[in-house]
């Protein structure tokens, strides 16, 4: 009877302590979504979700919050270039002058701007889906005197690129949080030339000391089973940034 009591007090204690630490699990909720013939959804709508999300889920991730244009300060942060190292992560970039870049959810360009002098003859499409990004990226493209920066607006479904025409897709810090990764991706496969290359730099998400927001950290593993869903195949990923991953996929030659 005693034992019983005390099992059953310390099931309680374990149960409490996996919420307390894990307060959203995505496996508590797979049902969620699920149309009445058992097919998945694309995406799946749950009231119960962490407040850093939007409450919708893809492939078992729930999709951040966008960072809004007010931030725009914070992405030109002088820290930055410690914390992130861009001059490193572009050149492990292999860029050609010639290369035709997409930087997707370029926000205020830090990245586009960073790019265009390795791409003198090539060109770096700057595609954000806030037209206040688009009007910040507008004026540097001026002020930078950088003609080989194109700002672009997008959708949230559509990076509004033109199909077959880019090396190399780029996305720093933004997959995370678009709102329809599958259409997305999907637009960005079209748009890649056969061979052409996406790549994703994310916060990794396998460690819990690095100290950005959870649902603004991505997996090996969640990246590449999301990257794989629209047909890109994976190449390799350098890990010689101090946070992030640098993860490079490809569109197959014969796609
Ligand atoms: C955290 S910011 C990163 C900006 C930039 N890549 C950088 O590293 O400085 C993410 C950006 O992605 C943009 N974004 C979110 N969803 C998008 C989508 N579906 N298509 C294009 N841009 C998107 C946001 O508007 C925001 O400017």
């Amino acid at each position: 009877m005693i034992k019983t009591f005390l099992l059953r007090g310390l099931l309680v204690i374990v149960s409490a302590l996996s919420l307390l630490l894990n307060p959203f699990p995505a496996e508590a909720f797979s049902f969620a979504g699920q149309t009445l013939g058992g097919k998945p959804e694309t995406y799946q709508e749950r009231s119960l979700h962490h407040p850093d999300g939007i409450g919708k889920f893809y492939m078992g991730r729930e999709i951040a919050q966008v960072m809004g244009h007010q931030g725009a300060a914070w992405l030109e942060r002088s820290s930055r270039g410690i914390e992130e190292q861009p001059a490193a992560a572009i050149a492990a970039l292999d860029l050609k002058p010639t290369s035709i870049v997409a930087d997707i959810g370029a926000g205020t360009g830090y990245f586009s701007f960073r790019i265009s002098p390795n791409v003198p003859q090539g060109k770096v499409l700057a595609v954000d889906v806030q037209p206040e990004m688009i009007d910040i990226l507008k004026f540097l493209k001026t002020e930078n005197q950088a003609d080989n920066v194109e700002p672009i607006l997008g959708s949230v479904t559509d990076p509004n690129l033109p199909d077959n025409t880019v090396d190399l897709a780029l996305m720093v810090d933004a997959y995370h949080e678009f709102e329809y990764p599958k259409e997305m991706m999907t637009g960005i496969f079209a748009a890649l030339k056969p061979g052409g290359q996406v790549v994703l730099l994310e916060y990794r998400g396998e460690n819990p000391l690095i100290p950005i927001k959870g649902l603004h950290k991505m997996s090996q593993k969640q990246v590449k089973k999301e990257m794989q869903a629209v047909g890109l195949v994976w190449q390799e990923t350098k890990d010689l940034l101090p946070q992030q991953h640098i993860m490079f996929f490809q569109k197959p030659v014969a796609a």
